[in-house]
């Protein structure tokens, strides 16, 4: 079986060796899911981390198979899907929680909203999305809290004290005080979607967007729309545009502004972070670390100093 050569590098700089076992196991889970609900895996999209592929039951119904690395990460990934059920997300049909398999509504035609050039529009539209998404947090859930992930950051600054690929030392160090001031000073808690941008949202032919792949997150609302921020920045007048989505966020969604950035901040250095591997990082994430600190600089007249 031929995989796409930067999925099987990306779940291998992230998953190590169980990743390795998995990839192998590939063709396995495949055959799998088509005894399983007689259906017939086709060419998978293009992929990241999971195999995603659009598959045609016996009874003609389109569907498409989602094969997830079991663990926690799966497992807050099924419980979100279910708690957002008929709020604009992805329709689950089915599931199995041992092996980490979704079987999900296919959304036709299923175009981005990546692909919509058109960028305050995009950005409408994903606020519309993000207010029908906003769910209390359950009382019982496996779901991780932001606090986690300033954890992480918190590993990351431990283990690269001198600064960590493009990211000086300063830069670390600072983003994770500001980590710490947010998740302390949080006032309300919502179940969150975790990955939400405009790849994970998809054009449905009943004319609504739908969105997918929600990872569960537990934070505050402006945490979740960060990725969105950092995602498809022009080469150009990138300040310009981020200046303008934090704009229509905050207004559409009442949120505040300056925890926004700060968020934005800090979340671009995790996730510029993340993206090390060997010479190579995210240049888009990276970029993203320096616009915050001018949104900052220009909005409140100091440097991000918590
Ligand atoms: N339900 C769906 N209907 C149509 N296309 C889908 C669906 N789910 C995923 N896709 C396509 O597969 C890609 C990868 O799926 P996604 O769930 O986002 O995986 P990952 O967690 O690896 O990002 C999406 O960007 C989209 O193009
Ligand atoms: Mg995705």
């Amino acid at each position: 079986m031929k995989l796409q050569e930067q999925f099987v590098r990306n779940v291998r700089h992230c998953f190590k060796e169980r990743g390795d076992i998995w990839l192998n196991k590939l063709p396995d889970l495949i055959r799998y899911c088509e005894q399983k609900w007689s259906l017939r895996i086709e060419e998978p999209y293009s992929l990241s981390i999971n195999y995603v592929a659009p598959a045609k039951k016996v009874n003609g119904q389109e569907v498409v198979v989602k094969l997830c690395l079991p663990g926690d990460d799966f497992l807050a990934e099924l419980e979100a899907l279910q708690l957002f059920q008929d709020r604009g997300i992805v329709q689950l049909l089915a599931f199995d929680q041992e092996q980490g398999i979704l079987i999900l509504e296919k959304i036709l035609p299923g175009q981005e909203l990546a692909d919509v050039t058109d960028d305050e529009a995009a950005c409408l539209i994903a606020a519309d999305l993000f207010k029908n998404l906003m769910t209390e947090v359950p009382k019982k859930t496996r779901i991780g809290t932001t606090k986690k992930r300033e954890e992480k950051l918190r590993e990351i600054v431990k283990s690269h004290p001198h600064g960590l690929g493009p990211i000086s030392r300063v830069r670390l160090k600072n983003a994770l005080k500001v980590f710490t001031y947010l998740n302390a000073t949080i006032e309300r808690h919502w179940l969150l979607h975790g990955d939400f941008h405009p790849y994970n949202i998809l054009l449905s032919n009943d004319g609504n967007w739908k969105v997918i792949d929600p990872k569960g997150l537990l934070g505050e609302a402006e945490y979740d729309l960060i990725q969105f921020l950092l995602n498809k920045l022009p080469e150009d007048g990138s300040y310009e545009v981020m200046k303008n989505r934090v704009d229509v966020f905050t207004q559409q969604l009442q949120l505040n502004k300056k925890r926004m950035i700060l968020w934005g901040y800090c979340h671009a250095v995790l996730a510029t972070s993340w993206s090390v591997n060997g010479t190579q990082y995210s240049t888009s994430f990276f970029k993203g670390i320096g616009i915050f600190e001018r949104l900052f600089t220009e909005y409140y007249g100091t440097d991000i100093d918590i």
